[in-house]
Protein backbone atom coordinates (compact mmCIF):
# COMPACT_ATOMS: atom_id res chain seq x y z
CA UNK A 1 0.00 0.00 0.00
CA UNK A 2 1.34 3.40 -0.43
CA UNK A 3 2.19 5.47 2.29
CA UNK A 4 -0.77 7.05 3.71
CA UNK A 5 -1.25 10.63 5.26
CA UNK A 6 -0.58 11.37 9.36
CA UNK A 7 -3.08 9.35 10.78
CA UNK A 8 -4.86 11.01 14.76
CA UNK A 9 -7.32 8.58 16.34
CA UNK A 10 -8.58 11.09 19.18
CA UNK A 11 -10.55 10.19 22.11
CA UNK A 12 -9.84 6.62 22.94
CA UNK A 13 -9.59 4.11 25.48
CA UNK A 14 -6.39 2.24 25.68
CA UNK A 15 -6.09 -1.80 27.33
CA UNK A 16 -4.17 -0.27 30.37
CA UNK A 17 -7.48 2.06 31.41
CA UNK A 18 -6.02 4.97 30.14
CA UNK A 19 -8.97 7.47 28.50
CA UNK A 20 -9.25 10.07 26.74
CA UNK A 21 -6.20 9.49 24.96
CA UNK A 22 -4.90 10.40 21.26
CA UNK A 23 -2.23 8.50 19.03
CA UNK A 24 -0.89 10.26 16.14
CA UNK A 25 0.41 8.08 13.15
CA UNK A 26 3.45 8.66 10.53
CA UNK A 27 5.25 6.67 8.12
CA UNK A 28 3.39 3.55 10.16
CA UNK A 29 4.39 4.20 13.31
CA UNK A 30 3.45 5.92 15.95
CA UNK A 31 4.79 8.72 16.86
CA UNK A 32 3.05 10.73 19.73
CA UNK A 33 0.67 9.21 22.74
CA UNK A 34 -0.92 11.80 24.68
CA UNK A 35 -3.93 13.18 26.30
CA UNK A 36 -6.69 14.79 24.05
CA UNK A 37 -7.63 18.11 24.11
CA UNK A 38 -11.42 18.52 24.08
CA UNK A 39 -12.48 21.07 21.67
CA UNK A 40 -8.90 21.07 19.79
CA UNK A 41 -8.47 17.12 18.91
CA UNK A 42 -6.03 18.72 15.84
CA UNK A 43 -3.84 20.88 17.85
CA UNK A 44 -0.24 20.42 16.91
CA UNK A 45 -0.38 17.92 14.50
CA UNK A 46 0.86 18.13 10.72
CA UNK A 47 -1.53 19.38 7.66
CA UNK A 48 -3.26 16.99 5.93
CA UNK A 49 -3.39 14.86 8.94
CA UNK A 50 -6.27 12.29 8.84
CA UNK A 51 -8.55 12.00 11.90
CA UNK A 52 -10.65 8.99 13.32
CA UNK A 53 -12.41 9.99 16.13
CA UNK A 54 -12.79 6.97 18.78
CA UNK A 55 -15.66 8.30 21.03
CA UNK A 56 -13.98 6.71 24.01
CA UNK A 57 -13.72 3.35 22.81
CA UNK A 58 -10.99 0.99 23.31
CA UNK A 59 -8.08 1.04 20.88
CA UNK A 60 -6.04 -2.13 21.31
CA UNK A 61 -3.29 -3.38 19.22
CA UNK A 62 -4.53 -5.77 16.39
CA UNK A 63 -5.72 -9.30 17.27
CA UNK A 64 -2.88 -12.32 16.16
CA UNK A 65 -3.42 -15.89 15.62
CA UNK A 66 -0.60 -18.40 16.67
CA UNK A 67 -1.85 -21.12 15.50
CA UNK A 68 -3.94 -21.81 12.21
CA UNK A 69 -4.75 -23.80 8.92
CA UNK A 70 -4.67 -21.89 5.79
CA UNK A 71 -4.51 -24.47 3.35
CA UNK A 72 -7.82 -26.70 4.77
CA UNK A 73 -9.62 -23.39 5.81
CA UNK A 74 -13.05 -23.12 4.19
CA UNK A 75 -13.30 -26.64 2.77
CA UNK A 76 -16.13 -27.92 4.85
CA UNK A 77 -17.78 -30.43 3.17
CA UNK A 78 -15.19 -30.85 0.24
CA UNK A 79 -15.13 -33.97 -0.42
CA UNK A 80 -17.53 -34.71 2.44
CA UNK A 81 -18.36 -33.99 6.37
CA UNK A 82 -16.31 -35.15 8.88
CA UNK A 83 -19.25 -37.69 10.46
CA UNK A 84 -17.70 -38.74 13.62
CA UNK A 85 -16.35 -35.21 14.06
CA UNK A 86 -13.22 -36.80 15.90
CA UNK A 87 -9.44 -35.16 15.07
CA UNK A 88 -8.10 -39.11 13.70
CA UNK A 89 -11.29 -39.07 10.79
CA UNK A 90 -10.63 -34.85 10.04
CA UNK A 91 -6.88 -36.27 9.22
CA UNK A 92 -8.06 -39.30 6.72
CA UNK A 93 -10.75 -36.82 5.00
CA UNK A 94 -7.71 -34.13 4.75
CA UNK A 95 -6.16 -37.02 3.02
CA UNK A 96 -8.83 -37.53 1.07
CA UNK A 97 -9.10 -33.94 -0.13
CA UNK A 98 -5.47 -33.38 -1.18
CA UNK A 99 -5.26 -35.28 -4.26
CA UNK A 100 -8.06 -33.08 -5.11
CA UNK A 101 -6.61 -29.77 -4.61
CA UNK A 102 -5.60 -27.67 -7.03
CA UNK A 103 -3.26 -24.21 -5.76
CA UNK A 104 -5.33 -21.45 -7.15
CA UNK A 105 -8.57 -23.28 -5.11
CA UNK A 106 -6.01 -22.92 -2.11
CA UNK A 107 -4.91 -19.31 -2.70
CA UNK A 108 -8.65 -18.26 -3.26
CA UNK A 109 -9.57 -19.95 0.25
CA UNK A 110 -6.78 -18.10 2.03
CA UNK A 111 -7.15 -15.05 0.11
CA UNK A 112 -11.37 -14.85 1.32
CA UNK A 113 -10.23 -16.08 5.15
CA UNK A 114 -7.52 -13.61 5.02
CA UNK A 115 -9.84 -10.92 4.06
CA UNK A 116 -12.19 -12.32 7.17
CA UNK A 117 -9.37 -11.99 9.01
CA UNK A 118 -8.86 -8.39 8.24
CA UNK A 119 -12.32 -7.57 8.96
CA UNK A 120 -11.61 -8.71 12.19
CA UNK A 121 -9.19 -6.74 13.13
CA UNK A 122 -6.87 -10.01 12.78
CA UNK A 123 -3.16 -8.92 11.03
CA UNK A 124 -0.84 -11.84 11.93
CA UNK A 125 -1.65 -15.39 11.22
CA UNK A 126 0.84 -17.98 11.94
CA UNK A 127 -0.03 -20.71 9.45
CA UNK A 128 0.40 -24.50 9.59
CA UNK A 129 0.75 -25.55 5.83
CA UNK A 130 0.90 -29.73 5.03
CA UNK A 131 4.27 -30.30 3.00
CA UNK A 132 3.17 -33.81 3.19
CA UNK A 133 2.86 -33.68 -0.72
CA UNK A 134 5.38 -33.97 -3.74
CA UNK A 135 4.00 -31.25 -5.03
CA UNK A 136 4.10 -28.90 -2.32
CA UNK A 137 0.78 -27.87 -3.97
CA UNK A 138 -0.03 -25.60 -0.60
CA UNK A 139 3.41 -24.48 -0.02
CA UNK A 140 3.71 -22.98 -3.48
CA UNK A 141 -0.03 -21.33 -2.75
CA UNK A 142 0.56 -20.20 0.45
CA UNK A 143 3.69 -18.68 -0.42
CA UNK A 144 1.99 -16.74 -3.10
CA UNK A 145 -0.84 -15.88 -0.47
CA UNK A 146 1.97 -14.34 1.64
CA UNK A 147 3.14 -12.25 -0.56
CA UNK A 148 -0.33 -11.19 -1.86
CA UNK A 149 -1.25 -10.08 1.89
CA UNK A 150 1.94 -9.14 3.07
CA UNK A 151 0.87 -4.81 2.67
CA UNK A 152 -2.18 -5.67 4.97
CA UNK A 153 -1.22 -9.02 7.12
CA UNK A 154 1.63 -10.44 8.39
CA UNK A 155 1.75 -14.64 7.81
CA UNK A 156 4.19 -16.68 8.73
CA UNK A 157 4.48 -20.68 7.58
CA UNK A 158 5.28 -23.88 9.10
CA UNK A 159 6.44 -26.38 7.06
CA UNK A 160 4.06 -29.30 8.50
CA UNK A 161 4.57 -33.30 8.23
CA UNK A 162 0.80 -33.50 8.95
CA UNK A 163 0.98 -37.55 8.16
CA UNK A 164 4.34 -37.89 10.11
CA UNK A 165 8.15 -36.63 9.57
CA UNK A 166 8.84 -40.44 10.02
CA UNK A 167 6.21 -42.09 9.63
CA UNK A 168 5.10 -40.42 6.00
CA UNK A 169 7.29 -41.28 2.85
CA UNK A 170 9.46 -38.65 2.02
CA UNK A 171 8.43 -36.12 4.48
CA UNK A 172 11.73 -34.82 5.54
CA UNK A 173 12.60 -34.44 2.14
CA UNK A 174 9.46 -32.39 1.58
CA UNK A 175 10.04 -30.47 4.33
CA UNK A 176 13.68 -29.18 3.57
CA UNK A 177 12.08 -28.16 0.00
CA UNK A 178 9.84 -26.20 2.04
CA UNK A 179 12.18 -24.54 3.90
CA UNK A 180 14.55 -24.18 0.72
CA UNK A 181 10.87 -22.15 -0.89
CA UNK A 182 10.77 -20.22 1.89
CA UNK A 183 8.92 -21.72 4.67
CA UNK A 184 9.48 -19.65 7.93
CA UNK A 185 9.24 -21.84 10.88
CA UNK A 186 9.74 -25.95 11.46
CA UNK A 187 6.63 -27.89 12.21
CA UNK A 188 6.50 -31.42 13.42
CA UNK A 189 3.29 -34.14 15.03
CA UNK A 190 5.88 -36.61 17.45
CA UNK A 191 2.55 -37.76 18.70
CA UNK A 192 1.56 -39.00 15.16
CA UNK A 193 4.19 -40.66 14.87
CA UNK A 194 4.59 -44.69 14.30
CA UNK A 195 5.88 -45.03 18.37
CA UNK A 196 7.11 -42.68 21.52
CA UNK A 197 10.75 -43.91 20.13
CA UNK A 198 10.24 -42.29 17.33
CA UNK A 199 8.50 -39.46 18.15
CA UNK A 200 11.10 -38.63 20.51
CA UNK A 201 13.33 -39.05 17.80
CA UNK A 202 11.29 -36.73 15.26
CA UNK A 203 11.86 -34.03 17.77
CA UNK A 204 15.42 -34.56 17.96
CA UNK A 205 15.89 -34.58 14.50
CA UNK A 206 13.65 -31.20 13.84
CA UNK A 207 15.28 -29.51 16.36
CA UNK A 208 18.43 -29.96 14.57
CA UNK A 209 17.27 -29.10 11.37
CA UNK A 210 15.59 -25.42 12.86
CA UNK A 211 19.33 -25.03 14.37
CA UNK A 212 21.32 -25.70 11.44
CA UNK A 213 18.89 -23.40 9.30
CA UNK A 214 18.54 -20.60 12.47
CA UNK A 215 14.48 -21.24 12.00
CA UNK A 216 11.82 -21.16 14.80
CA UNK A 217 10.52 -24.26 15.54
CA UNK A 218 6.80 -25.23 16.01
CA UNK A 219 5.30 -28.49 16.59
CA UNK A 220 1.86 -29.92 16.84
CA UNK A 221 2.91 -31.86 20.25
CA UNK A 222 0.99 -34.37 22.07
CA UNK A 223 -2.61 -33.43 20.77
CA UNK A 224 -3.91 -36.29 22.56
CA UNK A 225 -6.10 -37.65 25.22
CA UNK A 226 -2.98 -39.72 26.51
CA UNK A 227 -1.36 -38.40 29.47
CA UNK A 228 1.42 -40.99 28.59
CA UNK A 229 1.95 -38.55 26.14
CA UNK A 230 5.31 -36.74 26.98
CA UNK A 231 6.73 -35.02 23.52
CA UNK A 232 6.93 -31.84 25.01
CA UNK A 233 9.24 -32.62 27.42
CA UNK A 234 11.39 -33.89 24.37
CA UNK A 235 10.59 -30.81 22.83
CA UNK A 236 11.88 -28.70 26.02
CA UNK A 237 15.21 -30.62 26.51
CA UNK A 238 16.12 -30.43 23.00
CA UNK A 239 15.63 -26.49 23.36
CA UNK A 240 17.61 -26.49 25.99
CA UNK A 241 20.12 -27.97 24.85
CA UNK A 242 20.73 -26.85 21.53
CA UNK A 243 19.82 -22.80 22.66
CA UNK A 244 16.84 -22.56 21.14
CA UNK A 245 15.04 -20.94 23.83
CA UNK A 246 12.56 -18.37 23.04
CA UNK A 247 12.11 -19.77 19.29
CA UNK A 248 10.37 -22.75 19.98
CA UNK A 249 7.10 -23.50 20.60
CA UNK A 250 4.65 -26.50 21.86
CA UNK A 251 0.74 -26.61 19.91
CA UNK A 252 -1.87 -27.88 21.51
CA UNK A 253 -0.14 -29.98 24.63
CA UNK A 254 -3.83 -31.69 25.26
CA UNK A 255 -1.97 -34.36 27.00
CA UNK A 256 -1.05 -32.46 29.93
CA UNK A 257 -5.15 -31.99 30.94
CA UNK A 258 -4.82 -35.29 31.74
CA UNK A 259 -1.13 -36.02 33.23
CA UNK A 260 -0.44 -37.26 36.76
CA UNK A 261 -0.69 -34.14 38.89
CA UNK A 262 3.15 -34.74 40.11
CA UNK A 263 4.79 -35.12 36.93
CA UNK A 264 2.96 -32.16 35.61
CA UNK A 265 4.56 -30.05 39.05
CA UNK A 266 7.97 -31.85 37.37
CA UNK A 267 7.28 -30.47 33.50
CA UNK A 268 6.28 -26.87 34.29
CA UNK A 269 9.37 -25.68 35.27
CA UNK A 270 11.08 -27.11 32.87
CA UNK A 271 8.96 -25.81 30.30
CA UNK A 272 9.88 -22.47 31.65
CA UNK A 273 13.08 -23.00 32.14
CA UNK A 274 13.60 -24.15 28.45
CA UNK A 275 11.64 -21.15 26.87
CA UNK A 276 9.53 -22.66 24.99
CA UNK A 277 6.26 -20.63 23.94
CA UNK A 278 2.72 -22.51 24.01
CA UNK A 279 -0.03 -22.82 22.33
CA UNK A 280 -3.52 -24.09 23.07
CA UNK A 281 -6.68 -24.24 20.94
CA UNK A 282 -9.66 -23.86 22.49
CA UNK A 283 -12.45 -23.93 20.28
CA UNK A 284 -11.07 -27.37 18.82
CA UNK A 285 -9.45 -28.69 21.86
CA UNK A 286 -13.06 -28.91 23.74
CA UNK A 287 -14.42 -29.97 20.23
CA UNK A 288 -11.84 -33.15 19.67
CA UNK A 289 -10.31 -34.13 22.94
CA UNK A 290 -12.47 -36.15 25.54
CA UNK A 291 -13.81 -38.14 22.39
CA UNK A 292 -13.54 -41.52 23.78
CA UNK A 293 -14.65 -40.45 27.19
CA UNK A 294 -17.96 -41.44 28.66
CA UNK A 295 -18.69 -39.43 31.66
CA UNK A 296 -16.80 -37.58 33.04
CA UNK A 297 -15.53 -36.31 29.69
CA UNK A 298 -12.43 -34.25 29.91
CA UNK A 299 -12.04 -30.52 28.30
CA UNK A 300 -8.63 -31.59 26.87
CA UNK A 301 -7.38 -28.41 26.71
CA UNK A 302 -4.00 -28.11 28.21
CA UNK A 303 -3.29 -26.53 31.62
CA UNK A 304 -3.40 -22.62 30.85
CA UNK A 305 -3.90 -20.58 33.98
CA UNK A 306 -0.89 -22.70 35.71
CA UNK A 307 1.18 -22.45 32.36
CA UNK A 308 0.82 -18.62 33.22
CA UNK A 309 1.61 -19.17 36.31
CA UNK A 310 4.48 -20.99 35.93
CA UNK A 311 6.10 -18.21 33.53
CA UNK A 312 5.45 -19.64 29.92
CA UNK A 313 4.25 -17.62 27.41
CA UNK A 314 1.00 -18.60 26.59
CA UNK A 315 -0.96 -17.78 23.20
CA UNK A 316 -4.76 -19.32 21.94
CA UNK A 317 -5.06 -19.73 18.53
CA UNK A 318 -8.12 -20.62 16.35
CA UNK A 319 -6.56 -23.79 14.51
CA UNK A 320 -9.61 -24.42 12.46
CA UNK A 321 -11.98 -22.27 10.17
CA UNK A 322 -14.92 -24.04 8.48
CA UNK A 323 -12.21 -26.97 7.36
CA UNK A 324 -12.41 -31.35 7.77
CA UNK A 325 -11.78 -30.91 11.99
CA UNK A 326 -14.24 -28.12 12.53
CA UNK A 327 -17.09 -26.57 10.73
CA UNK A 328 -17.25 -23.22 12.58
CA UNK A 329 -15.99 -20.06 13.29
CA UNK A 330 -15.26 -16.68 11.35
CA UNK A 331 -11.91 -15.78 12.21
CA UNK A 332 -13.18 -13.78 15.52
CA UNK A 333 -9.85 -13.81 18.34
CA UNK A 334 -12.35 -12.73 20.75
CA UNK A 335 -14.59 -16.04 20.71
CA UNK A 336 -11.24 -17.87 21.12
CA UNK A 337 -10.82 -15.89 23.85
CA UNK A 338 -13.98 -16.59 25.36
CA UNK A 339 -13.76 -20.12 25.00
CA UNK A 340 -10.10 -20.24 26.23
CA UNK A 341 -11.59 -18.20 29.53
CA UNK A 342 -14.86 -20.59 29.90
CA UNK A 343 -12.72 -23.84 29.28
CA UNK A 344 -9.99 -22.92 31.87
CA UNK A 345 -12.63 -21.36 34.07
CA UNK A 346 -10.30 -18.36 33.98
CA UNK A 347 -12.96 -16.06 34.98
CA UNK A 348 -11.78 -13.67 37.55
CA UNK A 349 -11.43 -10.09 36.14
CA UNK A 350 -7.45 -10.87 35.74
CA UNK A 351 -8.10 -14.24 34.17
CA UNK A 352 -10.48 -12.52 31.52
CA UNK A 353 -7.34 -9.85 30.80
CA UNK A 354 -4.59 -12.56 30.27
CA UNK A 355 -6.93 -14.56 28.09
CA UNK A 356 -7.30 -11.31 25.61
CA UNK A 357 -3.65 -11.08 26.17
CA UNK A 358 -3.77 -14.97 24.74
CA UNK A 359 -4.77 -13.36 21.32
CA UNK A 360 -2.78 -10.19 21.05
CA UNK A 361 0.09 -9.39 23.18
CA UNK A 362 1.51 -13.26 24.10
CA UNK A 363 0.66 -14.42 20.46
CA UNK A 364 2.09 -11.89 19.39
CA UNK A 365 5.55 -13.11 21.00
CA UNK A 366 4.91 -16.42 19.81
CA UNK A 367 5.62 -15.18 16.32
CA UNK A 368 8.31 -12.58 17.07
CA UNK A 369 6.41 -9.55 15.65
CA UNK A 370 8.99 -6.85 15.92
CA UNK A 371 7.10 -3.54 16.78
CA UNK A 372 3.98 -4.56 18.38
CA UNK A 373 2.26 -2.94 20.94
CA UNK A 374 1.33 0.73 21.75
CA UNK A 375 4.03 2.85 22.10
CA UNK A 376 6.03 5.37 20.73
CA UNK A 377 7.80 3.89 17.67
CA UNK A 378 5.53 0.51 17.62
CA UNK A 379 3.79 -0.08 14.47
CA UNK A 380 0.57 2.00 13.75
CA UNK A 381 -1.33 -1.34 13.92
CA UNK A 382 -4.72 -1.09 15.72
CA UNK A 383 -8.10 -2.49 15.85
CA UNK A 384 -11.07 -0.34 17.55
CA UNK A 385 -13.28 -2.22 19.42
CA UNK A 386 -16.81 -1.28 20.32
CA UNK A 387 -16.25 -2.25 24.04
CA UNK A 388 -14.77 -0.12 27.19
CA UNK A 389 -12.38 -2.39 28.38
CA UNK A 390 -10.83 -5.91 26.85
CA UNK A 391 -13.11 -8.05 29.45
CA UNK A 392 -16.29 -6.52 27.62
CA UNK A 393 -14.61 -7.02 24.27
CA UNK A 394 -14.88 -10.39 25.08
CA UNK A 395 -17.80 -10.49 26.69
CA UNK A 396 -19.74 -9.31 23.45
CA UNK A 397 -17.10 -10.66 20.86
CA UNK A 398 -17.49 -6.39 19.91
CA UNK A 399 -17.47 -4.95 16.98
CA UNK A 400 -14.55 -3.76 15.08
CA UNK A 401 -15.08 0.03 14.35
CA UNK A 402 -12.07 0.00 12.25
CA UNK A 403 -8.76 -1.63 11.64
CA UNK A 404 -5.76 0.38 11.15
CA UNK A 405 -2.44 -1.43 9.21
CA UNK A 406 0.59 1.32 9.10
CA UNK A 407 -1.18 4.13 9.90
CA UNK A 408 -3.74 3.60 7.19
CA UNK A 409 -7.51 2.52 7.89
CA UNK A 410 -8.48 -0.79 6.03
CA UNK A 411 -11.55 -1.78 7.52
CA UNK A 412 -14.72 -0.35 8.85
CA UNK A 413 -17.65 -1.77 10.27
CA UNK A 414 -21.05 -0.90 11.88
CA UNK A 415 -21.92 -0.55 15.47
CA UNK A 416 -24.03 -3.05 16.59
CA UNK A 417 -27.10 -1.92 17.77
CA UNK A 418 -30.52 -2.94 17.66
CA UNK A 419 -34.06 -1.04 17.09
CA UNK A 420 -37.09 -2.03 19.73
CA UNK A 421 -40.97 -1.70 18.98
CA UNK A 422 -41.66 -2.64 22.30
CA UNK A 423 -44.30 -0.43 24.30
CA UNK A 424 -43.40 1.00 27.37
CA UNK A 425 -39.45 0.11 26.19
CA UNK A 426 -36.44 2.78 25.11
CA UNK A 427 -36.25 2.05 21.02
CA UNK A 428 -32.40 1.35 20.99
CA UNK A 429 -30.63 -1.47 23.09
CA UNK A 430 -27.23 -0.41 24.94
CA UNK A 431 -25.20 -4.05 25.08
CA UNK A 432 -22.05 -1.97 26.82
CA UNK A 433 -24.56 -0.87 29.70
CA UNK A 434 -22.50 -0.93 32.67
CA UNK A 435 -23.18 -1.88 36.18
CA UNK A 436 -23.86 1.70 38.57
CA UNK A 437 -20.81 2.64 40.37
FE1 LIG B 1 -3.29 -27.35 14.20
Amino acid sequence: MPPSAPLLIDNARLPDGRQGMQLLAEGGRIVAIRPSVPGAPTESVPAGTQVLDAQGWLLSPPFIDAHFHLDATLSHGLPRVNASGTLLEGIALWGELKPLLTEDAIADRALAYCDWAVARGLLAIRSHVDICDERLLAVRALLDVKRRVAPYLDLQLVAFPQDGLLRSPGALANLQRALDLGVDVVGGIPHFERTMAEGAESVRVLCELAAARGLPVDMHCDESDDPLSRHIETLAFHTQRLGLQGRVTGSHLTSMHSMDNYYASKLLPLMAEAGVHVVANPLINITLQGRHDSYPKRRGMTRVPELMAAGVNLAFGHDCVMDPWYSFGSACMLEVAAMGLHVAQMTSSAGQRQCFDAVTVNAARVLGLPGYGLDVGCRADFVLLQARTPEEAIRLRAQRLAVVRGGAVVSRMAPATATLTLPGRPDSVDFTRQAPG
